[in-house]
């Protein structure tokens, strides 16, 4: 749809100008995600979902399947292989920016997919399969609508000097690097104190948030939406907040309760705030 206008001014994109129904379909699925969103927010408010710290007894979600092939499976695939798929197939536009983002995503994806499956020190070799399902299906939408966007979206010539495109990225990679460090911290607990127990994790930004690499990802998803400057990377960030922000809450919670000697003052997600 063509977005020239005074209304449009500071929109630094053209979208899907030639189809009407490609554009209406990308923001159907934008509406459904957000409700995706809100709906998971809720449930996990309520509960956390069974695996890790919080797999107990009488909460099965079906039968256990391999945890590092299931991971594999719900990221690897719906985060890299579908995500290639629909870029290159369903996307027209090959500019720098599209390309950008297409690496952006990529450089998150692989190492969530094919990499952090088979180094993770998990604390149990199973996982209940309605974990990996329930992971699947909003991979492949969320992954899927901004593999639809990255791959049409035509840019601003100029998007290159824009403060969005600049902003974004930096926060991504600040995001990123938390992250690594945070799972590269936790493996490196296991290793020291064996392989299936939990320990209080110290030091950096561990010091300042019980759950860093949630935080990390949480900054690489909101730089992600600066930089693309679209509802389908708003949606998607406020799909994984809905993630994390219980979850952490859950997980410092559990720490509390399990260690008497937990440090007080450590928030739960955001440094200071939350
Ligand atoms: N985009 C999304 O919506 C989304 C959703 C969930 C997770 N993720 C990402 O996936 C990654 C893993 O998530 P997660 O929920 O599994 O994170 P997590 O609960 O922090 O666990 C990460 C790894 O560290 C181990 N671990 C955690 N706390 C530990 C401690 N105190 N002592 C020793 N080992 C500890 C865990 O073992 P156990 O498995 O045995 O607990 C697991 O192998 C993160 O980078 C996260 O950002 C993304």
């Amino acid at each position: 749809m063509n977005n020239s206008g005074p209304l449009f001014r500071w929109i630094p994109w053209q979208f899907a100008e030639d189809s009407k129904a490609h554009f209406w379909t990308h923001y159907g699925l934008v509406a459904g995600g957000f409700l995706l969103a809100v709906i998971t927010l809720i449930v996990q408010c309520r509960d956390p979902a069974p695996y890790g710290r919080h797999d107990k007894d009488g909460k099965a979600w079906g039968p256990k399947i391999p945890q590092r092939l299931g991971h594999t499976i719900s990221d690897g695939l719906s985060g890299v292989i579908f995500f290639l798929l629909i870029f290159f197939l369903v996307g027209e536009t090959r500019k720098y920016a599209n390309y950008v983002f297409l690496a952006l995503w990529l450089v998150h994806y692989i190492h969530r997919g094919f990499i952090t499956p088979w180094t993770a020190k998990y604390s149990r070799p199973d996982v209940y399969l309605g974990i990996i399902l329930g992971n699947i299906f909003p991979v492949f939408y969320f992954a899927g609508l901004n593999a639809d966007w990255i791959g049409t979206a035509r840019y601003d010539e100029n998007y290159y000097y824009d403060p969005r495109f600049l902003l974004g990225i930096l926060l991504f990679f600040t995001g990123y690097v938390i992250n690594r460090y945070a799972d590269m911290k936790l493996r490196a607990l296991r290793e020291s104190s064996g392989q299936s127990s939990y320990t209080i994790p110290r030091g950096g930004i561990f010091e300042l948030v019980a759950c860093p690499n949630y935080f990390g990802e949480m900054l690489e998803w909101f730089g992600w939406s600066i930089a693309t400057w679209s509802l389908a990377g708003l949606v998607w960030f406020l799909f994984c907040s809905a993630t994390f922000l219980p979850r952490a809450k859950h997980n410092h919670k559990w720490y509390q309760e399990s260690f008497e000697d937990y440090p007080q003052e450590r928030k739960a997600l955001i440094p200071f705030l939350y």
